[in-house]
């Protein structure tokens, strides 16, 4: 605790470069010769239960996750009580899980890392928590994680990337563009200014019962928007990108999100069918969906490219672009990205989709 105590000190200063001087200045000698230190990482955040342990260099020993998808697809959405409930009776297991399969004990790790935030408060705490009695039990240094900073530099696993790269990242919870500088150097260009893509894509599948659809009743809303849409056509409905006139690299979904609730509820009119039977329509407004946040996300992306090269904040010959998060697993969508990247000579780049989305490894 006291380790915490101290740590937690030094990171209430406006340097953090200085905090992970700090932690680097800490070394350990566990009984069993591991030739690197290693990190535990937890990750709570929103709705998945995941740790994992990796060593100094990058090497993944193992990990453990469990996804709260299932229950949330359920009752609608995520129930912070219940994805509260849900971290308490998973941690335990799968950080244990995350241990075993790296056939490491307690006692030989470096530090546990954890998320500190952003996220739900509720869900947050339980990982902090938990994190907490296993420093204090095994003297370890703690290391506060941001979430956001972590999904950032999770390329930099399976990809050898130069700072200074752009990172956008794009899932249910989250929508920003930052350059990253440096390991905690973040300069933030553009974020959401209301719900976040995948948010919106989960609203719209709802609002369309795609759940009851047989062929999308255990997928994501937006993975269940990507399958439709390619049995679609987008042009059967005009839905313009938001934003359009602004001078800027933020995003907006909910204005969208509404457009197309209004567009569904005159279809059930004309098509003569209750609020959540499945539209014949469902397709065309997938597709036409899909391809609107496609367009917004890409022409965002392209503006913070051209801005960043302009300031010479990004490489004019060796640029790259990093793409991640839930929302970064869509094809239509990465295939708009392409686009950009190549139009303006930069290298698109996504981690593996199981690094896209919440894990552990990131955390550590
Ligand atoms: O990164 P993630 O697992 O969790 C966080 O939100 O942090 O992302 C989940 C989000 C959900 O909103 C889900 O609907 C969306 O990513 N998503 C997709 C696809 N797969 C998952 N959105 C569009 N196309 C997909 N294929
Ligand atoms: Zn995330």
């Amino acid at each position: 605790m006291l380790i915490l105590n101290k740590t937690a000190r030094v990171f209430s200063n406006p340097s953090k470069r200085k905090i992970y001087e700090y932690l680097r200045s800490f070394n350990f000698h566990p009984g069993k010769v591991f030739l690197h230190k290693l990190v535990l990482g937890i990750e709570t955040s929103c709705d998945d239960t995941a740790a994992a342990v990796v060593d100094e260099t990058g090497n993944v020993l193992g990990e453990a996750i469990h996804s709260q998808t299932e229950v949330h697809l359920k009752t609608g959405g995520i129930i912070p009580p219940v994805a509260q409930q849900l971290h308490r009776e998973n941690i335990q297991r799968i950080v244990q899980e995350a241990l075993s399969v790296s056939k490491v004990s307690p006692s030989e790790l470096s530090a546990i890392a954890t998320t500190i935030k952003p996220g739900l408060a509720l869900s947050l705490g339980v990982g902090l928590s938990f994190s907490l009695q296993l420093v204090d039990k095994f003297k370890k240094p703690f290391i506060p994680i941001h979430h956001m900073e972590a999904h950032a530099l999770t390329i930099r696993l399976t990809n050898k990337v130069e700072f200074p790269f752009l990172v956008l990242l794009i899932s249910g919870g989250h929508c920003l563009l930052a350059l990253v500088r440096g390991v905690s150097d973040f300069l933030l260009l553009g974020k959401s200014l209301d719900i976040a893509p995948g948010d919106m894509l989960d609203k719209v599948a709802r609002r369309l019962s795609l759940i009851k659809h047989p062929e999308c009743s255990t997928m994501s809303g937006g993975k269940a928007i990507e399958h439709l849409a390619k049995q679609g056509n987008k042009l059967h409905f005009d839905f313009k990108p938001p934003m359009q006139r602004a001078k800027n690299c933020d995003f907006s979904f909910t204005g969208l999100q509404h457009i197309i609730d209004k567009t569904v509820m005159q279809k059930e009119k004309e098509e003569g069918i209750e609020k959540g039977q499945i539209l014949s329509s469902a397709a065309d407004i997938a597709a036409a969906v899909q391809h609107t946040t496609a367009c917004h996300i890409a022409k965002r992306t392209h503006r913070a490219i051209l801005f960043c090269k302009q300031k010479a904040l990004l490489s004019q010959s060796n640029a790259v672009l990093v793409v991640s998060g839930g929302v970064a697993s869509n094809l239509y969508i990465r295939k708009a990205l392409e686009i950009v990247a190549n139009a303006t000579q930069c290298t698109l780049l996504c981690p593996p989709p199981k690094l896209c989305t919440d894990n552990g490894i990131m955390i550590a």
